[in-house]
């Protein structure tokens, strides 16, 4: 049993790590490989893997939007998100499409933080790229009365809410500290806080106390944003798991087994982290 991840680059996915941890864990006799593609032969790559005996592949970075074109089946889940990122090889060699990251979105949040609903209130999440786009399907799907969007690029969040539908409202960046006030759920989406880049500004004063943080940043896994949140007293959950949690699917189609999200997976994980 094969599976793999096609990327361009593809060397710094921790993809491998994990379906290798979990593999070993459950004693499934499989492997699952780094596949470099090139954007320029990725539909060649992904028609090629019935044929070289693959059960299916992740997508990522820069291949997702591409793969919902060249798949031969598409949930409606991934068709709404523009992206897929796992690709199941069907009995009859047929190319089914997903996209887990809204599971593992609120799989995350339901892991970390078990009393959080999604229907407590109003959402705001911050960014416009294709993590917002997981982001705010899944808030939605979960029962998110509304969504406050905000991103730097106004019209890139305006052209995202329009795609998605639903109550998405746009705010303008530099509002977008007004928008907290009533809000139950808060979702840094953007790059900023990660590694070098400057950290997220961010006023969280109007936030209500109960109000879940989350960051999809997971380098380093306590964000400023992050860390000023704890400090003001609110729940909040880090990124790393949303990585770890949208793979699950994804094994459990290609392998059998639904695994789980573990410590002991996320310390060797953040072990690979570190290289
Ligand atoms: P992904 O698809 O992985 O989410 P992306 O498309 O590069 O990644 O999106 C990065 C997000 O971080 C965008 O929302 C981007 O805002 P723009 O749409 O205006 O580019 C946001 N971002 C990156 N650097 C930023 C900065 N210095 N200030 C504010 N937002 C920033």
């Amino acid at each position: 049993m094969v599976a793999g991840v096609m990327g361009w680059p593809i060397g710094h996915s921790l993809s491998p790590r994990l379906h290798g941890y979990w593999l070993k864990h459950h004693g499934i006799d499989g492997a699952y490989v780094p596949l470099s593609v090139h954007p320029d032969h990725f539909r060649e790559a992904l028609k090629a893997l019935p044929k070289l005996g693959f059960r299916g592949a992740n997508v990522t970075v820069p291949h997702k939007e591409q793969a919902l074109a060249y798949v031969d089946r598409v949930s409606d889940e991934a068709r709404r998100m523009g992206a897929v990122n796992t690709v199941v090889v069907e009995p009859d060699g047929r190319l089914s499409g997903s996209n887990t990251d809204a599971f593992g979105f609120i799989a995350n949040l339901g892991a970390g933080c078990p009393q959080w609903t999604a229907s407590a209130g109003p959402a705001v999440v911050l960014g416009a790229g294709g993590a917002a786009r997981a982001v705010c399907t899944a808030l939605l799907d979960a029962g998110a009365p509304e969504i406050q969007l905000s991103n730097r690029t106004e019209a890139r969040a305006r052209s995202m809410a329009a795609d998605i539908g639903g109550p998405i409202s746009v705010v303008p960046w530099d509002q977008r500290h007004d928008a907290l006030a009533d809000a139950a759920t808060l979702v840094n989406t953007t790059t900023l806080g990660m590694v070098g880049n400057p950290p997220l500004t961010l006023d969280l004063s109007s936030l209500p106390r109960m109000a879940l943080v989350t960051d999809i940043v997971y380098r380093p896994l306590m964000t400023p944003l992050l860390q000023g949140a704890k400090a003001h007293g609110h729940p909040i959950v880090d990124g790393l798991g949303m990585l770890l949690h949208q793979a699950r699917p994804g094994f459990a189609a290609w392998f059998g087994v639904m695994p789980d999200v573990t410590e002991a997976l996320r310390d060797f994980v953040l072990g690979a982290g570190s290289d």
